[in-house]
């Protein structure tokens, strides 16, 4: 088994630059941490279960990219992967989720994702029976005409071909040919889009349908009892006639015979497989669950190392009990991310701190690194900003100064007010930008709009000053 990105280190660190500025340590951190996974698959089988995963803590204040890190690394990491909240969990025995739920949602995210992949491979297959059932329905398969004679059929015989011609009248012949006919050229029709508009008949299966969601109560979920599947099985598949229009019956219809097609034993393997070699948990917010000196231990602090407590064998390895069969947590990749403000590293019990041997601590970002953030990235704010207003056919162009202020401005009410990060230019932008986003369209009719300093001075500059203000709006 392969991991299906095998970008080198570089090339990972590379991909994360298009979208994060600056904490390179961070980057090179992930990167190695992944490139790792694909080393030791390509290792020899001894050395394999040998190699442990390197679980990493990133350590930084708020708002400077230790969660757009770890969510970009998922998009190009092809791995299964999950984003969890140590917040979320309790202590198995209170109110909350229990740890050993993250590999589940971990198993549930890499079985849609083998399964999305064995669709793909099963759609050709999957849109030609959808045909062939839409046709069926458009034009009836020829009714057989059996003689008079009773005979003794078997389910299913009558739709033979090769009968014997004396039971066959021969104008059903005729019919018959002209039927295959009518049928090749409504195939024809249908592959051209030109019967999308027409309503037919089909039946669907409810279970399909996401209508019915069934909550378990508490608890249940510790069993990995889904149960949605013991009652949604009540009473057997339901199915019912909808009137659809045929493009959309093609929809329904494929996605349905590819469900049939795909062999869902095999899917459930290999995503196990997938979660065990190289799935990669991301416990974000650990910081909240650290507890801060041995004395005055009492309240949520007990659930909170309990957590902890509780987070070691699954770091660890061991086996965790999910409906798809066990799974086995040993090299699977945990990214801890905390801020680490009021509590330390080093207020996690210790056990689990040495579950986490690489620490890497992100920096804090510089007016230079706002300015980046503003302009650089694929997904840059500035951007962000031109494409709404662009939706609106005003072009929206910031000079190079104005975007300097803005930079310096977020520095500077960071500095005096809160260090927010990044989130700060948020704030500051859609402080900026207020007016025009309100008045477009119907106030401005101009179809550009150049945001100059003298703008953002005039807009900001009372507001960047004036602390008690800044405090409430920015
Ligand atoms: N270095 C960066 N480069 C580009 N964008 C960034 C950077 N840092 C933060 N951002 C942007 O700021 C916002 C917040 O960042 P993110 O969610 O990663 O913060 P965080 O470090 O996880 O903070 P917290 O500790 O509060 O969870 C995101 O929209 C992100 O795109
Ligand atoms: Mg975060």
């Amino acid at each position: 088994m392969t991991i299906q990105n095998e970008l080198t280190p570089h090339q990972i660190v590379g991909e994360l630059d298009r979208y994060i500025i600056g904490q390179h340590e961070a980057k090179k951190s992930v990167a190695i941490a992944l490139r790792n996974r694909w080393r030791r698959l390509n290792a020899s089988a001894e050395m394999r279960d040998e190699i442990m995963p390197n679980n990493i803590i990133m350590i930084g204040p708020t708002g400077v990219g230790k969660t757009e890190i770890a969510r970009r690394l998922a998009k190009l990491s092809g791995a299964p992967f999950v984003k969890v909240e140590a917040t979320k969990f309790t202590e198995v025995g209170y109110v909350g989720r229990d740890v050993d739920s993250m590999i589940r949602d971990l198993c549930d995210i890499a079985i849609n994702m083998v399964r999305e992949e064995h669709s793909s491979s099963v759609q050709e297959k999957a849109v030609q029976r959808a045909e062939d059932r839409i046709l069926d329905i458009l034009i009836p398969p020829a009714p057989v005409v059996l003689s008079k004679v009773p005979v003794i059929t078997t389910p299913g015989f009558e739709m033979q071909q090769g009968q014997p011609a004396a039971q066959v009248g021969a104008a059903s012949i005729d019919d018959h040919v002209l039927r295959t006919r009518t049928r090749d050229k409504f195939r024809k029709k249908l592959r051209d889009g030109d019967l999308d508009e027409r309503e037919i008949e089909i039946e669907v299966s409810s279970d399909q349908s996401p209508m019915l969601q069934v909550f378990g109560p508490m608890g249940m979920e510790e069993m990995g009892v889904n149960m949605q599947d013991i009652f949604g099985n009540l009473g057997g598949k339901k199915s019912k006639k909808r009137r659809v229009p045929v493009a959309e019956a093609r929809e329904i219809l494929t996605q349905a015979e590819a469900q049939k097609l795909i062999d869902m034993d095999k899917v459930t393997k290999q995503a196990l497989e997938r979660v065990q070699q190289s799935g990669i948990v991301f416990i974000d917010e650990i910081d909240k669950v650290a507890t801060r000196g041995g004395a005055g231990k009492s309240g949520p602090d007990v659930s909170r190392e309990g957590v902890q407590r509780d987070l070691l064998p699954i770091v660890e390895g061991s086996s965790v009990n999910t409906k798809y069969g066990m799974v086995k947590t040993d090299h699977i990749l945990f990214i801890a991310s905390g801020a680490f403000h009021i509590a330390k590293p080093s207020d996690l019990i210790p056990e689990l701190q040495g579950r986490f041997p690489i620490r890497v601590e992100l920096d804090s970002l510089t007016e230079e690194d706002f300015y980046k953030i503003l302009t650089v990235p694929q997904n840059a704010l500035l951007k962000q900003y031109k494409a709404l207003l662009e939706s609106e056919g005003v072009d929206v162009e910031f000079t190079d100064e104005a975007v300097r202020e803005v930079a310096h401005m977020a520095a500077a009410v960071n500095e005096d007010v809160e260090n927010i990060g990044a989130r700060r230019l948020h704030t500051i932008l859609t402080t900026l930008l207020e007016d025009i986003l309100f008045d477009v369209p119907d106030a401005m009719r101009d179809d550009h709009f150049l945001v100059d300093r003298d703008l953002v001075l005039s807009k900001l500059a009372e507001v960047v000053e004036n602390r008690d203000l800044s405090q409430y709006i920015l």
